[in-house]
């Protein structure tokens, strides 16, 4: 220590700041400062005792000083709350390559902790599982506070889907609400467990009801209102949030129903950001086959035309409340689309209607028309589908069904093997990159179509 000099010893209290503040976590800072710089106050070296004036500036410096102190206290504590505060303080801690789980967005969501997910899901006993798909099981849960969640347990050895989606669905969920979209009430990240918490919907996935597992009839308007609501949340996605959102996996099982069957799109893992205007060629395909639209299979091209496909598929079999493949029928009728194309040329698509629904009654021209917009979505060009936005006109009957185009023939996968090539599920043979038929050589508009 050099002559003259004194040493200030500055240590923090609070776990965890230093840290935040990239200092290592014991970090002292020592200061130091010559003497000679600061000459002895004349107020030490004074033997005559202080006046009055100067006992009333060391108070009113010190008053203001305190002042100060506590407008920074009030300000600090109303910007970042206590919780944010620990997740802050829990994030830094982290190891550097961990995941960035709190930053942005996700502030705004509650974070559960895993024993209280263990507690809601009774120790996530097999009774309360819902289903498992490709991230993991879903449990039934009730918190203390008595709410229903779902609880979606990643399992990250066996999925490659893991991490990744976790993390794509708990942002873009967050950032994005509808009424027609799963609401995602918060997530868990405990050691290797990742976990996401949503609303319960209490008559759980479309699937259960139109593939005949769960015994209930869906009449025609209840059918129209699911119809319309899966339309508007992806009109949402596509066109009205924030950002750009291609939901890559809409199917039967990822439309949720709520206590009024009101419809909501679930599971956006799949979901990626979008840039602009741009088509994104996607390296992972994640569609479920039957649903997938043919420039994503073939080339993995994918736009909202993509979903747009899988919707169509989606309102041919609400309409006639089957699967679209189904093998154990006759050849003519397994695929769906192809088997409702072949009678809308024969002009008998009433035939594809649920006999179930025929017989409780429906209103035709609506269901016609509902067909009709299936065929367009199912269009093999992709810009000859609608946007979300003109389907969902055309559903509400905003638009004259007069003027809309009239469906070309649809290209469909053939997904038996071929001779040549077993394992192959999609024949190249039967479409290709150059097989889409061009717009202006589809060879279909003088086929008659339905009566009204
Ligand atoms: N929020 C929820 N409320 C009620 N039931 C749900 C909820 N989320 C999921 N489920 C049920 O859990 C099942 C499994 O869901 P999950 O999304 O994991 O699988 P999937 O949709 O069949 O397949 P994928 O992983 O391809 O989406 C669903 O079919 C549904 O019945
Ligand atoms: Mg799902």
């Amino acid at each position: 220590m050099l002559p003259g000099s004194h040493i200030f010893r500055l240590s923090c209290q609070i776990s965890g700041l230093p840290a935040l503040f990239g200092y290592p976590k014991e970090t002292e800072t020592m200061v130091r400062i010559k003497a000679e710089m600061f000459p002895p106050s004349p107020l030490l070296q004074s033997s005559k005792p202080m006046n009055n004036n100067t006992v009333l500036y060391v108070l009113l410096g010190g008053l203001i000083l305190l002042l100060i102190c506590l407008i920074l206290l009030i300000l600090f504590r109303k910007l970042i709350k206590p919780v944010e505060l620990k997740e802050i303080i829990l994030q830094s801690k982290r190891k550097p390559a961990a995941p960035d789980y709190f930053s942005g967005n996700l502030r705004t969501i509650s974070y559960f902790d895993f024993r209280t997910l263990r507690k809601a899901t009774k120790n996530f006993n097999p009774a309360n599982q819902l289903g498992c798909g490709g991230f993991g099981p879903v449990y039934k849960g009730k918190l203390d506070d008595g709410r229903m969640v779902a609880v979606k347990k990643l399992s990250l050895g066996k999925s490659q889907q893991g991490e990744a989606e976790f993390l794509a669905e708990v942002r873009l969920i967050t950032s994005i609400q509808h009424k027609n979209l799963v609401r995602l009430l918060g997530c868990c990240s405990d050691g290797s467990q990742r976990l996401l918490v949503y609303e319960y919907m209490e008559n759980r996935s479309l699937d259960g009801i139109i593939y005949g597992k769960v015994d209930h009839f869906l009449d025609w308007s209840t059918r129209y209102q699911i119809i319309l609501g899966i339309a508007r949340g992806l009109q949402y996605l596509h066109e009205d949030s924030h950002i750009r959102i291609v939901h890559r996996d809409i199917k039967a099982s990822n439309i949720l129903l709520d206590e009024k069957f009101q419809p909501k799109i679930g599971d956006f893992g799949l979901a990626r950001f979008f840039p602009e205007d741009e088509a994104y060629l996607s390296t992972n395909f994640a569609g479920t086959l039957g649903y997938t639209a043919p420039e994503y299979a073939i080339r993995g091209e994918l736009s909202e035309k993509a979903d747009i496909y899988s919707f169509g598929v989606l309102l041919l079999e609400i309409i006639s409340c089957r699967k679209n493949t189904d093998l154990s029928l006759s050849s003519e009728m397994q695929y769906l689309p192809e088997y409702a194309w072949k009678l809308y040329e024969r002009s008998k698509v009433i035939d594809v209607v649920d006999p179930k629904l025929q017989k409780d009654g429906f209103v035709e021209k609506d269901v016609f028309q509902a067909i009709h917009v299936a065929f367009l979505c199912l269009q093999p060009h992709p810009n000859l589908r609608p946007p979300m936005s003109d389907i969902v006109a055309m559903l509400t009957c905003k638009v004259d069904m007069v003027a809309t185009p009239t469906p070309v023939k649809p290209v469909f996968l053939d997904r038996k093997p071929r001779n040549n090539n077993k394992n192959n599920l999609i024949s190249s043979e039967i479409i290709s990159a150059e097989s889409f038929p061009s717009p202006m050589l589809s060879d279909s508009p003088s086929i008659a179509r339905p009566h009204n």
